[in-house]
């Protein structure tokens, strides 16, 4: 995201465009981050694209499943019409480390991406082992850290739409997929800066994976004592009623980054709809496909794992895995019976100017 863009006549468009709570997180710091990490990432799908022979004529056998996944990464390899060649991954990691070291965790999980790809595309691996291998196991916290300011992003952000977006009275959360909670701090951070957090009855911190589940109670239980958080083990690709959750009984439930990988969308979505009671909102902090098709780096990642790379599609509401664009949400949402709620930022406005802007929290009210 260059600060000046073909689409912003010469100027810095952000205070125009960008909400005032918003404008620190987008200072000139994190704004260079991106532009590396992108020339980064599209580096290591090069590096990619060239070991697995996805490029020519001697393109190796792909597992069953993966021409999708190959198609992506020559995608992320290719970059924007007329963008110049990245340098050397090294060289970019260097002046990133120069530039702005809390944002190495991002390259160390890239770069654990780009080793796994070449096996996972033959079959021999899967993405979900190779990413979550031992090996990987400790740069996953630091990667999902508010201390990592290209991950914190999407926290701070889907944190502040939530807060927009809060009915009023007495607060009962529903966090799913909440990780190893760095997105439940930040919106923690964002009630207490609302006034709100003395509305919060329960917080319901719910996260797929027991080992994150664990580390999140004892982050959330250190950083904030004394609040009523309770943690279950929750699938959203399961009936929610049937993991304790009684329907209507939330008046927020919010997620970063998570509903994206829901199998079914429709179905994860009437679920959460039933689990809000008449007024009760969700809230999404997701990162955004600015247009279809278009690639975001963050995918280099997670295209890696089954959920991501291959839910249920529908040509109408859920036309490509991964990503979805804020069109599809807010169709999606309708479909599923929600009043659809202004996407927070503008991000439709902002794209036309600055095309790689790819964060946003979607809201969407229960009837
Ligand atoms: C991108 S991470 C979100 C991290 C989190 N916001 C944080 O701050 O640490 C997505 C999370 O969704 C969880 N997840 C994946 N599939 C899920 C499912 N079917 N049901 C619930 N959570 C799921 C993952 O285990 C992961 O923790």
């Amino acid at each position: 995201m260059p600060i000046v863009t073909p689409g912003s006549e010469g100027r810095d468009m952000r205070a125009e465009l960008l909400p005032p709570e918003l404008l620190p997180l987008f200072d000139d710091r994190f704004v260079r981050s991106c532009d590396l990490v992108e020339e980064y990432v599209r580096a290591l799908a090069m590096a990619v694209v060239r070991e697995a022979g996805l490029d020519g004529a001697t393109r190796g056998p792909l597992a069953a499943g993966m021409d999708g996944a190959a198609e992506r990464l020559v995608c992320a390899a290719r970059g924007e019409a007329g963008a110049p060649a990245p340098r050397e991954p090294e060289a970019i990691a260097a002046e990133q480390q120069a530039h702005d070291p809390a944002a190495l965790p991002t390259y160390r999980i890239a770069e654990a991406a780009a080793a796994a790809w070449p096996a996972v595309l033959r079959g021999e691996v899967r993405g979900e082992e190779a990413l979550f291998s031992p090996a990987n196991a400790a740069l996953w916290p630091d990667y999902f850290s508010n201390d990592n300011p290209l991950y914190a992003i999407n926290n701070r952000v889907g944190a502040q739409g939530a807060a927009h977006a809060l009915p009023a009275g007495p607060l009962r959360v529903l966090e799913l997929g909440g990780g190893l909670g760095s997105a439940s701090l930040a919106l923690l951070d964002a009630l207490e800066a609302a006034g709100r957090l003395g509305d919060l009855v329960e917080y319901r911190f719910t996260e797929l994976a027991p080992p994150f589940l664990r580390r999140a109670q004892r982050t959330l239980g250190a950083r904030r004592p004394g609040l009523p958080i309770a943690y279950a083990r929750t699938d959203i690709d399961q009936p929610l009623a049937g993991q304790g959750i009684a329907p209507g009984s939330v008046d927020l439930a919010w997620a970063v980054n998570t509903v994206h990988v829901a199998r079914d969308l429709g179905a994860t979505l009437a679920e959460l709809r039933a689990a809000l009671r008449p007024g009760g909102v969700l809230v999404l902090g997701e990162c955004l496909r600015p247009y279809p098709g278009a690639p975001v780096y963050p995918e280099f990642v997670f295209h890696l794992l089954e959920p991501f790379r291959a839910p249920r599609l529908d040509a109408a509401l859920r036309p490509e895995p991964g990503f979805l664009t804020p069109e599809a949400w807010q169709a999606s949402f309708l479909a599923a019976g929600f009043e659809p709620l202004p996407i927070y930022p503008d991000v439709v406005r902002i794209r036309a100017v600055y095309p790689a802007f790819f964060v946003g929290a979607l809201g969407a009210r229960r009837p």
